[in-house]
């Protein structure tokens, strides 16, 4: 049976650890390069933009040896649908059950792309379209981000705190800025769930009414209890920074928004001005570094000063998406 990376709970934590151990040997040339895709294709499905897993993934598969395949539902290939026992009499041309199973005659493993719809939180907290390719795939299916996971990126985030600071358990801040929109939660779902899993102390820091999924919470803090580490929940923009070693800022929409974005812009107006990353915040912390997945708002979720100071590793966490994944890839495309 074929091993997937839906989100990093696919994966036990010594499994985890190796791939970061092996994607920092990379990146500082302590391995040697190898080609195990040679003469294999991987299949990237994008059903929305990206500019780092787009190319990231395009390289990595190139640098292993194999050919990427790039697909763009609706655009590129027939619009998809992925709902079971539906009369397809709308405009959806072609069902998973079939794309998948066609693409995977020619291909070793299938990356997705698709964002939350942010229309139905019920809906989109199943990851409904990554579990359907899933459902239907006998090749591994890597999540390239959906509506509740980025496991690349958290990969490439764990990878990134190793190398700045070393393997040891520290105290990471995720905090929730302020976005003129509301954003899905795949990062900072991730992020937090990786945290936890890797055992470092995690403090996610938000203004009423953005808490993450309540199953999500769950699995986070028996992440956090099995490996004896802490997690915290608070509303204070300033206090929250106070001693950590990792700023990680993110937006993200409400839960109970969903559907209805003109609502969540509305309640997140008052949080505009106090929820952003700045130098006073930063001076709080025990010299913290400061990470985004990227893209970012300057100077609406950080400062120009902040993310262009000595302490912004952003730019280094976005390479080790290339580093990660090619350990990622070749794990699971045996
Ligand atoms: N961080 C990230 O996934 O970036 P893209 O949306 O550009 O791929």
């Amino acid at each position: 049976m074929s091993r997937n990376l839906l989100s990093t709970e696919d994966l036990p934590y010594d499994e985890l650890s190796s791939l970061v151990d092996e994607a920092i040997a990379a990146r500082s040339g302590k391995s040697l390069p190898q080609k195990p895709l040679a003469g294999r294709s991987v299949a990237l499905v994008f059903f929305n933009p990206s500019l780092r897993t787009r190319a990231s993934m395009q390289v990595a598969i190139y640098e292993l040896g194999g050919n990427p395949v790039f697909i763009e539902p609706g655009g590129t290939s027939w619009s998809l649908e992925h709902r079971d026992g539906v009369v397809m009499d709308g405009d959806r041309t072609e069902h998973l059950a079939e794309f998948v199973r066609v693409l995977e005659r020619y291909v070793a493993a299938i990356g997705v792309r698709t964002f939350a719809e942010l229309r139905d939180w019920d809906v989109d907290r199943e990851d409904p379209i990554l579990n359907a390719f899933a459902r239907y795939a006998s090749v591994p299916i890597i999540n390239l981000e959906s509506a509740m996971h980025h496991p690349c990126q958290a990969l490439a985030d764990m990878m990134t705190i190793r190398e700045k600071l070393g393997a040891g358990r520290r105290k990471l801040l995720l905090t929730w800025a302020w976005h003129p929109k509301p954003l899905p939660m795949a990062v900072p779902n991730s992020f937090a769930l990786a945290a936890a899993q890797f055992g470092h102390d995690l403090r996610i820091a938000h203004p009423p009414g953005y808490g993450l999924d309540e199953r999500l919470i769950a699995s986070i803090e028996e992440h956090a209890a099995a490996n004896g580490t802490t997690v915290e929940f608070v509303d204070d923009p300033d206090t929250a920074f106070d001693e950590v070693d990792v700023v990680y800022a993110k937006s993200w929409g409400g839960k109970q928004f969903y559907g209805d974005a003109a609502a969540d812009i509305a309640h997140r107006a008052a949080f505009r001005g106090d929820w952003i990353v700045t130098s006073e915040k930063m001076a709080r912390t025990a010299d913290a570094i400061f990470m985004h997945c990227l893209p970012v708002r300057r100077n609406v979720i950080v400062t120009d000063e902040v993310i262009d100071s000595p302490r912004s590793v952003v730019i280094d966490e976005a390479e080790n998406r290339l580093h990660i994944q090619k350990a990622i890839l070749t794990k699971l495309i045996k």
